[in-house]
């Protein structure tokens, strides 16, 4: 049970991990790219701004001369900065003029051409390219004169630098590798508590089962005291019942049942007029249909709690026959649930072993040889050949053990499976 918990809980938590990692460690990515754009349009809006004051001077005197010294500033400009090629157009969308960086040339045939829109932008435009691992940004800038009309505009492709696209690469690494750190560290701090939680869980949940065993030991105590005034019987049926359920490698919630099963098995005489329950003698048919109906009134009582639903197979067919000879239903075969089939064996050999007030008890010898011949009838054969091929051993263990023995015996089951 404990392994199992940490079994799943590592499962879990290493999902989790990996898919908060996955989450979070994409958004810290798109958000360094963002960043790395918003950087780059900075500094090229920063490098072009010259370019545009200068051009903006020359539009308000544009003669040879002062083009040709407007050609001399640009092109001492374009050395220094990061922008590889600038063009300059006037109002008209004509090129004036344009410097470029011998490395642009190759670089601007790979690059996509801009429409006609940008020379219609009332402002500022600029446009991410990705070249292999390079960044280029197409900056569009527009001029106007005193009045507000466009004078110009300016269309400059700037190369961010490698440094800066590798800066914000090794940010965005740290950052990934922080998150992933974080993320782990926090699962491994939420381990302990969540295996502590769950201990605690259990802990409660033990308590709970134990308060419903106690209320299961009081109504199967309390039918104990009517019919022959010891619990030994309830004892003994339940641990003859266990060991037949893990002979039959029975699953634990299987076994839980036939626990329950056993304790209340016959609840429902507490219905049943003392006259017939107690009566020394044999029933006559009448009294024997009244009989009959415990295991009816025993199925009522335990319906309303859900805790005991599991209990309701023996309650209600302890007393089926294999070959349909039983009541309530007359069920056959294995229409009887397999709990009732093995709790009808250990049963009737209690009872037979077990003196009464209408019958002094049987040898074990005797009782096993009236289970036998009742093998395939009363009781389902391959239950019956298991219980007398274990005969031996469970009554050394149950049969001729005291009472208090025998509850310590009980307490045992109750650890092992609640
Ligand atoms: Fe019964």
């Amino acid at each position: 049970m404990i392994n199992n918990i940490h079994k799943w809980l590592v499962i879990r938590l290493a999902l989790v991990c990996l898919v908060l990692s996955l989450v979070i460690g994409g958004l810290v990515q798109y958000f360094g790219h963002i960043r790395l754009d918003n950087h780059v349009i900075r500094m090229a809006q920063t490098e072009t701004a010259p370019y545009a004051a200068q051009f903006t001077s020359y539009l308000q005197s544009p003669t040879e001369a002062t083009l040709a010294s407007f050609g001399r500033i640009i092109n001492g400009l374009i050395k220094n900065d990061n922008l590889i090629v600038v063009e300059f157009y006037d109002a008209d969308a004509q090129k004036i003029t344009e410097v470029i960086k011998p490395v642009a040339t190759e670089i601007e045939k790979g690059l996509p051409k801009h429409g006609a829109e940008f020379a219609l932008a009332e402002g500022i435009i600029c446009e991410k390219i990705t070249m292999d691992r390079d960044i280029f940004l197409r900056v569009f800038i527009p001029l106007f004169d005193s009045v507000g009309s466009k004078s110009g505009f300016i269309e400059g492709i700037y190369h961010a630098p490698d440094e800066i696209i590798a800066q914000n690469r090794s940010q965005t690494f740290w950052a990934l590798i922080l998150v992933v750190l974080i993320i782990f560290v926090t699962s491994l701090t939420l381990y302990p508590l969540i295996i502590r939680l769950n201990r605690k869980l259990v802990d409660y949940s033990h308590i709970l089962a134990l308060t419903n065993i106690g209320m299961l030991k009081v109504l199967g105590s309390a039918i104990a005291k009517r019919d022959s005034d010891t619990n030994i019987h309830n004892y003994r049926v339940m641990l003859y019942s266990v060991r037949l359920g893990e002979k039959l490698k029975l699953s634990p919630v299987a076994i839980q049942g036939l626990i329950k099963g056993s304790f209340l098995h016959d609840v429902g005489k507490i219905a049943i007029p003392d006259a017939i329950l107690l009566k020394p003698g044999k029933l006559t048919v009448e009294e024997f249909e009244i009989m009959k109906t415990h295991v009816g009134h025993g199925g009522d009582i335990i319906r309303s709690y859900d805790w005991l639903k599991d209990a309701d197979e023996v309650v209600r067919c302890h007393h089926e026959k294999f070959n349909g000879s039983g009541y309530p239903q007359g069920l056959i075969g294995e229409e009887i649930p397999l709990n009732a089939r093995i709790f009808a064996v250990v049963d009737v050999f209690d009872a037979l072993t077990s003196r009464r007030p209408y019958k002094e008890p049987f040898s074990v010898e005797a009782s096993l040889k009236i289970i036998g011949e009742a093998r395939g009838s009363h009781f389902d054969p391959v239950i019956v050949d298991l219980f007398l091929v274990q005969t031996e051993s469970l009554c050394a263990e149950i049969c001729y053990e005291e009472e208090a023995v025998l509850h310590g015996k009980l307490e045992e089951c109750i650890k092992t499976y609640f």
